[in-house]
């Protein structure tokens, strides 16, 4: 069988779904490949906090209602440096900008739902996807379903299938640029049905090791705790984690802490990554399949939205306008961006774990940059802009 369209998306994430959703929308057609089910894609337990950009283009791809509805407006974050907490006056450092908490879960959920509604061509359970002649004006996808090989022609293929997808692998060794930091420790995360400890987020540098407290809702509460790479789930009973994460929070913080059984428990490794160029010949690579930042800095998700934006645009412009611009600049301008999502997201991470191989010399910078950073107004307002989401 063969079909044909416009854009062939790879990848149903967040990336592919919203470009999906905001070109059918200008009537551009497009079909939209996955890997795994629905119910796969929706069972991935993943970060919460978008910011402003992000959410409004859920609102342009009209998406935005349930995130309106059941999202908290954040205005400020706090920062514990062992005993003592700092709040981050994102608003106050922005000109009035905040982020939404709302779980990419279920962000994700809206999406799948909004296609749905328009009658999107979404196709899950795709096999064996491969790219061809990507150089060429004519470039196609093929996939297996079952004992069949399908052929989709199309004008543009859109890698957004995470960092583990094919599409980043399509494009020849001596073309990529890969540049990648892994890091000497994992998040070990839990989902439990508990009050959050705290109405804003708590980022906590602790001689123990990093904690996060973050939120999905008013009932469902989200934290983590940095572990060495060699730690497994198994490692970790409820109790256990409890008693690491209080030990790790200022006495009073601890003291709130509502427990409870964990719903999920997972350990992801931290890892920074970029891949370069964003495009080659007519495919686009777009959020997690060209980059990764470890979460400490909430940037995942919102690298993610400005590859959208630009390529939505650019897209739009070539449609409609037969504007090429936008699709020529898209590596460049894309990748801008990017590295500065990379950087903040380092820093953030250097700023506030502890690393097991560092030098007294490297724990006194680390000290110095968070004293520097609550004595200066000027260093609030650069992690806030960063925090809130540099400008498209
Ligand atoms: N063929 C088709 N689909 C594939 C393939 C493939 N060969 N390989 C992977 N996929 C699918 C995955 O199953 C996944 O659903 O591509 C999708 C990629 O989604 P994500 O990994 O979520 O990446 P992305 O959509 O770019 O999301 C942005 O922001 O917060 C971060 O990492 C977080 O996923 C998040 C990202
Ligand atoms: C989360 O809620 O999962 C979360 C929030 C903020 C981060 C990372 C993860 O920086």
């Amino acid at each position: 069988m063969s079909l044909k369209t416009k854009v062939g998306i790879i990848g149903g994430g967040p990336s592919g779904l919203m470009l999906s959703q905001l070109l059918d929308l200008r009537g551009i057609d497009n079909i939209v490949l996955e890997k795994h089910s629905r119910e796969y894609v929706l069972g991935r337990i993943r970060a919460g906090v978008l910011e402003h950009g992000f959410a409004e283009l859920m609102r342009e791809a009209q998406c935005g209602e349930r995130m309106d509805a059941e999202g908290e407006i954040h205005e400020g974050f706090y920062i514990a440096d062992n005993g003592k907490m700092q709040r981050v006056d994102l608003a106050g450092h922005t000109g009035g900008n905040s982020v939404v908490v709302y779980g990419q879960t279920e962000l994700t959920r809206d999406l799948y739902d909004a296609r749905e509604k328009m009658g999107g061509n979404v196709i899950h359970n795709v096999e064996d996807v491969k790219l061809n002649d990507l150089k060429s004006d004519a470039p196609y996808i093929t996939y297996r379903d079952g004992d069949e090989i399908i052929r989709i022609d199309c004008d543009y293929v859109i890698g957004a299938d995470g960092f583990h997808g094919v599409s980043r692998k399509s494009i020849p060794a001596d073309v990529l640029q890969e540049y990648e930091k892994v890091y000497p420790f994992g998040w070990l995360g839990v989902l439990s049905r508990t009050k959050p400890v705290s109405p804003e987020l708590v980022y906590a540098k602790n001689d123990r090791g990093f904690a996060l407290c973050s939120m999905r809702s008013q009932v469902l509460s989200r934290y983590y705790i940095q572990v060495p790479l060699t730690d497994t789930v198994e490692d970790w009973s409820d109790d256990a984690f409890w008693d690491e994460l209080k030990a790790r929070l200022p006495q009073d913080v601890a003291d709130a802490l509502e427990t409870g059984p964990s719903i999920e428990k997972s350990i992801a490794p931290l890892r920074s990554f970029v891949a370069e160029p964003m495009r080659y010949g007519n495919l686009f690579l777009a959020g997690d399949a060209a980059h990764i930042v470890p979460p400490t800095g909430a940037r995942g998700l919102n690298s993610a939205a400005s590859d959208i934006y630009y390529l939505y645009h650019a897209m739009v412009d070539h449609y409609e306008n037969s504007d090429d611009t936008g699709l020529e600049n898209y590596s460049e301008k894309a990748l801008a961006r990017i590295w500065k999502a990379q950087r903040f997201s380092w820093w953030m991470t250097s700023l506030l774990h502890t690393f097991p191989e560092s030098i007294s010399y490297d724990s006194k910078l680390q000290k110095t940059d968070m004293e520097y950073l609550f004595s200066s107004e000027a260093a609030l307002t650069s992690l806030a802009e960063n925090y809130v989401g540099l400008p498209f």
